[in-house]
């Protein structure tokens, strides 16, 4: 194998999957590429704008459907290294967002080979706010949890349980296909009129919303494509959402009676 001098490895986070959602330096690091390893949500608009001749690999994993195992990403990554010289490791979102960056970082480093990062916009704020959901909002939530809903083996972790107890906004990632599990269970310590909302494809030309309430989760259970990743977000500040403007007027409105 021909051992490039300078091999180098560049973890960027390409955003949450429009493609002028990537950072300025990010963009500078990829054209610097020898060679790109990229994950199953980054844009493939954004690999058409660099060169052809720029060998870019798929190494991405889907709802459990891994064409490369995280140990085999790891040496794939350091063999390109040496191969081709830079390599940039693109990765949704942000590198350090449930994105397994620093094991990759560790396995990379441990060959004595230098390692940076250029940060993303993770997918956990970028997606609410595509819908016009705020995380935070003065005097309606001061503070939001990012998480995964559920442990390795499936069961609920137990930061889903301190979270509903709490008064802050929940984000999950990886958690659309419990969508109703979870809303159950936010549900025994949340108001039942808590809303949530469930955003697929966020960012993307095709991006879809589903709101409703704690209450009323199991009403759109067939609207949500189990398929796609998606964000959900559960916390008054899904009120936002122009979906309950006329909720809102008609809380008003009774109140008014
Ligand atoms: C393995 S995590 C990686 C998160 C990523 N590092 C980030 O900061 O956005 C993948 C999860 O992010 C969420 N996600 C990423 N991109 C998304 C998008 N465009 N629309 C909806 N959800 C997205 C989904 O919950 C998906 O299952």
């Amino acid at each position: 194998m021909m051992q490039s001098k300078n091999p180098k490895v560049s973890l960027v986070g390409a955003g949450p999957g429009g493609v002028d959602l990537i950072t300025l330096r990010g963009i500078k690091v990829l054209q610097q590429a020898d060679v790109i390893l990229y994950d199953a949500l980054v844009s493939i608009d954004l690999l058409s704008e660099i060169d052809n001749s720029i060998p870019k690999i798929y190494v991405g994993k889907r709802c459990g459907k891994h064409s490369l195992l995280q140990g085999d990403i790891n040496k794939l990554i350091v063999e390109s290294a040496y191969k081709y010289g830079h390599v940039v490791r693109l990765k949704g979102g942000d590198p350090f967002v449930f994105g397994r960056a620093s094991e990759e970082i560790e396995y990379v480093e441990s060959f004595g080979i230098p390692v940076t990062v250029v940060p993303g916009i993770s997918s956990a704020i970028a997606v609410p706010a595509s819908q016009g959901i705020p995380v935070t909002r003065r005097g309606v939530s001061s503070s939001f949890w990012v998480m995964t809903a559920t442990k390795k083996d499936g069961s609920f972790s137990n930061d889903l349980i301190l979270a509903a107890k709490s008064s802050a906004t929940l984000v999950i990632l990886m958690g659309v296909r419990k969508f109703i599990k979870i809303a159950q269970e936010v549900a025994k310590h949340r108001s039942k009129l808590t809303p949530f909302a469930i955003i697929q494809n966020g960012t993307l030309g095709k991006e879809t919303c589903i709101t409703g309430t704690l209450s009323s989760c199991n009403t759109v259970k067939n609207n949500i494509n189990i398929a796609l990743p998606g964000v959900i977000v559960i916390g008054d500040v899904v009120a936002e959402h122009p979906s309950f403007f006329e909720e809102e007027l008609q809380r008003v409105l009774h109140s008014s009676l």
